[in-house]
C-alpha cells in the first residue's frame, strides 16, 4: 500500500527562525516515517515583493540546508526548488484563466501585504494563492499540513480544484469515479506550536521584524541565544504560568520551553510555579542550546557541501518531475491543448 502523500513549502526569504522549526519542519520530520513527503522552496513565491537578486539563490541553499539539518532525509522524503519546475508556473497560468478575480480580492494575506507594497503592489502578489494551488494539485497530496495563516490558501486551492474537476472532469482520462485534479485536506498544525516574538508575545515570531533580537534563529550560536534570552522581553511578576492572557510573554517562553524540552505541560507547570524570571532564564537557554547546537553543527557543514547539497536538490527535482508532469499533461488534454510536435 501506498504512504498518504504529504506536501508543504516554505519561502526562502531569510533565516528560518524557531517559528519554522516548531510550527512546521518538527512536525514534517515526525511525519515523514508514515508519509511520502514532498517538501519545496517556494523560490517563485519569494519574488512576488521586491527581492534581493544576490541572496535569492543563497536564501534556497540555506532553506534546504536546513530541513535536512533538522532531520528531513532527503533519501527518504523529496526536497526540490519550486522554480526549477516550470509545471508550477504553466499549471498556475492556467489556473489563473479559471479562477475569478474576486476570489483572490477575498484574500487577507494579500490585503495585508499590499498595504506595506503601496503604489507598487504587484500582479504576482495578488496571483500568490493561485500559483500555491498549482504547487499543491500537481502532486496530489492528501494531506498539506500548514500554520493556520494558511487556511485561506488551502481553501482557495480547493475551491479551485472542485472548479477545475466542474469545468473539465468529463474528459479525465482516469475515468469519472476518480476526479481530474484530487482534492487535498489541510492538516492545520495546532495553535500550541505558535511561537511568538521575544519582545512582544502578542506577535508572532516573524523572519521580517527588523530587531534581530525578537527571534531566534535556528543558526544562532551559543553566545546569541543566551544574549537574546537575556534581553526577552518578561514582567514584573515573580512565579510563572501558562494561558494568562495578561502575560503573554511568560506564556510563550515556558511554551517555548516545553516543546524543546519534550516535557508535559502539567509537568512545566508545576515546576516552575515558583520561579523567577532569574531562574528560569538559564534554564530555557540551556534547553534551546542543547537542543539547536545539534541542528546548527549540521546545517553548516552541509552549507560548506554545495556538491551534496545540489546533488539532494537536483534528485529532487526528477523526482518531482515525474509526479508534476503527469499533472500538467492531464490538465492540458483536459482543457484542449494541442499535443506538443
Ligand atoms: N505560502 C506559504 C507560506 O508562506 C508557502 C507555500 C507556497 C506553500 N506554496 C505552498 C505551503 C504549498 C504549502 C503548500 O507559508
Amino acid at each position: 500500500m501506498a504512504q498518504p502523500r504529504l506536501l508543504s513549502g516554505i519561502q526562502p526569504t531569510g533565516n528560518l527562525h524557531l517559528g519554522n522549526y516548531l510550527g512546521a519542519i518538527r512536525n514534517w520530520v515526525n511525519l515523514q516515517a508514515g508519509h511520502d513527503c514532498y517538501l519545496f522552496m517556494a523560490d517563485l513565491h519569494a519574488v512576488t515583493v521586491p527581492h534581493d537578486p544576490a541572496l535569492l539563490a543563497h536564501n534556497v541553499r540555506k532553506v534546504a540546508a536546513t530541513y535536512i539539518a533538522c532531520g528531513i532525509d532527503p533519501q527518504v522524503s523529496t526536497i526540490f526548488v519550486q522554480s526549477h519546475l516550470p509545471a508550477h508556473s504553466e499549471l498556475a497560468w492556467l489556473f489563473n484563466c479559471i479562477t475569478p478575480l474576486n476570489w483572490l480580492e477575498r484574500m487577507i494575506q494579500f490585503k495585508e501585504k499590499a498595504v506595506k507594497q503601496g503604489e507598487n503592489v504587484s500582479v504576482g502578489l495578488q496571483n500568490y494563492p493561485v500559483l500555491q494551488a498549482a504547487d499543491i494539485l500537481l502532486y496530489e497530496p492528501d494531506f498539506v499540513p500548514v500554520g493556520e495563516d494558511q487556511k485561506q490558501h488551502l481553501e482557495l486551492t480547493r475551491d479551485i480544484a472542485h472548479r477545475f474537476n466542474h469545468l473539465f472532469g468529463e474528459k479525465s482520462p482516469k475515468g469519472s469515479d476518480q476526479p481530474l485534479l484530487k482534492v487535498p485536506e489541510p492538516l492545520i498544525q495546532k495553535a500550541g506550536a505558535r511561537v511568538m516574538s521575544l519582545s512582544d508575545g502578542s506577535k508572532k515570531m516573524s523572519k521580517s521584524d527588523p530587531s534581530e533580537l525578537s527571534r531566534i534563529d535556528l543558526t544562532d550560536s551559543p553566545e546569541l541565544l543566551q544574549k537574546k534570552i537575556k534581553k526577552c522581553r518578561t514582567d514584573p511578576q515573580r512565579g510563572l504560568e501558562f494561558d494568562n492572557p495578561d502575560r503573554p510573554e511568560c506564556h510563550n517562553l515556558l511554551t517555548l520551553y516545553m516543546l524543546l524540552s519534550g516535557q508535559a505541560k502539567d509537568t512545566v507547570a508545576a515546576d516552575c510555579a515558583d520561579l523567577g524570571w532569574g531562574q528560569f532564564k538559564p534554564l530555557l537557554t540551556e534547553t534551546l542550546i542543547e537542543h539547536l547546537s545539534p541542528i546548527r553543527v549540521q546545517y553548516e557543514a552541509l552549507m560548506a557541501d554545495t556538491d551534496y547539497l545540489d546533488g539532494v536538490l537536483r534528485q529532487g527535482r526528477d523526482r518531482a518531475n515525474t509526479v508534476a508532469s503527469l499533472t500538467l499533461e492531464r490538465v492540458k488534454n483536459a482543457m484542449g491543448f494541442m499535443k506538443p510536435l
